[in-house]
């Protein structure tokens, strides 16, 4: 039987539709960069999934109704309930956003010399990571570097590197173990429960705190009671709070899988991180009933986590991305396979093979994405991960030159990513007239925010 949204569309926002000759002026004059693209200039913005995704109207009443006290509001307590009754963990604090709940975990077990080790950490996770003078280590699981194997969770830590590390010389500097769920950074690929279920003994054993960054965690959790046979017939919400209660904490985004605009959260079991954690938090967010958000956001944050994990919107939500990848696939564009859920990541090094990484084949995919349909995406390649000498030249180029179609939730219809595909069709069609770009300025850190580029 063919899945369908449990919801209908109530109030809509209308999207712009521009000319060629518009988005060519639009993105010159951004220096070749997404992020300096105007919103208003783009048709359908697959840049991110994160606080993009529509609101329900019983998110909306529930918002219109929230309580601003400033310490224990009602709306505070909405949200600890939906969290405690979610994650079972003792300590949790709202923050404003899942970098700033990075920052105040983070600077609670690490500091200089520490290691944090992950399946993959998220750009501005290694960036607190690093910003604490501590190390960042990527462990992705060797199925991960197929791009076309099916293998069902390419998301995992790659365990025996893992206790490696953990048993090796470093393994005392060893502050924390945090593993994404789903691997964002890992082309969107899920964590399985017994991978997590062994982090959790290797931990212990060697006395390591384990952390999700569980930004996407009913996604993983519905793909589990997909992929994993154990999981067949469990429920997404009994696979999250499996998944929770095997950590030591969390850290959360809460703007992608709580649907909300703004919002995240720190949980934590053990009491003296806990109360290191808040002493930051009431001094850099907010008092520890609000961290930085509006009442409103945090009853969002609260209805968001209910709708979130009801079945059929996330057999529905998967279906879509499975159906764009079927269409993106036969329009000859190979994606890091299997699809996951929030995002296709589209192999463009493959796709234009006439573009070497120095000519940056993954962010020449997404310009010609915009250029040709006004559609906006980000490249993961070498632009974003590979290395550069300071005249901005391409040391060490990345592993992979992809780019992220992020699908953000309950937001466009399957006529939307229908064209998208189109668009792509077009592309591949012709793939020699995709130019080469190159960088005109860079800054040190954060690059892809905030480069210039200029066409070869
Ligand atoms: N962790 C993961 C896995 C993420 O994907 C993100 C954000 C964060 C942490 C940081 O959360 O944005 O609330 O501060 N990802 C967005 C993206 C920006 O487009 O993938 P934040």
């Amino acid at each position: 039987m063919k899945s369908f949204p449990p919801y209908r569309v109530q109030v809509v926002k209308e999207i712009p539709i521009t000319t060629r000759p518009e988005r060519e002026e639009a993105l010159s004059r951004a220096g070749y960069n997404m992020f300096d693209v105007p919103a208003g200039m783009v048709t359908i913005d697959l840049l991110t999934d994160s606080g993009t995704g529509a609101v329900s109207a019983a998110q909306e009443a529930a918002a219109a109704a929230a309580d601003r006290s400033y310490a224990g509001s009602d709306s505070y307590y909405r949200f600890r309930h939906a969290l405690d009754e979610l994650t079972g963990f003792p300590h949790i604090f709202p923050v404003h956003q899942g970098r700033a709940a990075e920052r105040i975990l983070f600077s609670a077990v690490l500091a200089p010399g520490r290691i944090s080790l992950s399946n993959t950490h998220f750009d501005t996770t290694r960036a607190n990571v690093e910003l604490l003078g501590a190390q960042a280590l990527d462990l992705p699981c060797p199925e991960a570097a197929d791009l076309d194997s099916l293998d069902p969770f390419k998301g995992n830590i790659d365990l025996a590197r893992l206790e490696e590390i953990l048993a090796g010389p470093d393994g005392e500097r060893v502050g924390q173990v945090l593993i994404t769920i789903t691997n964002n950074g890992g082309g969107g690929q899920p964590v399985s429960m017994a991978n997590l279920k062994a982090v959790r003994e290797l931990c212990k054993r060697f006395q390591v705190p384990f952390f999700l960054d569980a930004a996407r965690f009913a996604e993983n959790a519905w793909l589990v009671t997909q992929r994993e046979a154990e999981y067949a017939g469990h429920t997404p919400r009994a696979v999250a709070q499996e998944a929770f209660a095997l950590a030591d904490g969390c850290v959360a985004s809460l703007k992608k899988d709580a649907i909300s605009p703004m919002g995240a959260m720190i949980g934590i079991s053990d009491a003296e991180v806990a109360q290191r954690c808040e002493v930051n938090l009431i001094a850099t967010e907010g008092f520890r009933t609000y961290g930085g958000l509006a009442a409103h956001d945090l009853e969002r944050v609260a209805q968001g986590l209910e709708e979130v994990l009801n079945p059929h919107y996330l057999r529905s939500r998967t279906a879509e991305a499975a159906h764009l990848a079927r269409l993106v696939n036969e329009a000859g564009v190979d994606i890091v396979q299997p699809p996951g859920i929030h995002a296709l990541y589209l192999n463009a090094g493959r796709l234009l093979p006439h573009i070497p990484s120095s000519g940056f084949p993954g962010h020449a995919l997404a310009c010609e994405l915009y250029l040709a349909g006004g559609i906006r995406c980000v490249e993961l390649g070498s632009l974003y991960l590979g290395e550069f000498d300071e005249q901005h030249n391409l040391r060490t180029p990345a592993p992979f030159e992809l780019v992220r179609v992020a699908i953000p939730r309950r937001t466009y219809t399957q006529a939307h990513l229908e064209y998208v595909a189109d668009v792509l069709g077009t592309i591949a069609k012709n793939p020699e007239s995709v130019p080469e770009y190159r960088v005109v300025d860079a800054p040190p850190i954060l690059r892809h925010f905030n480069l210039k580029m200029r066409k070869a």
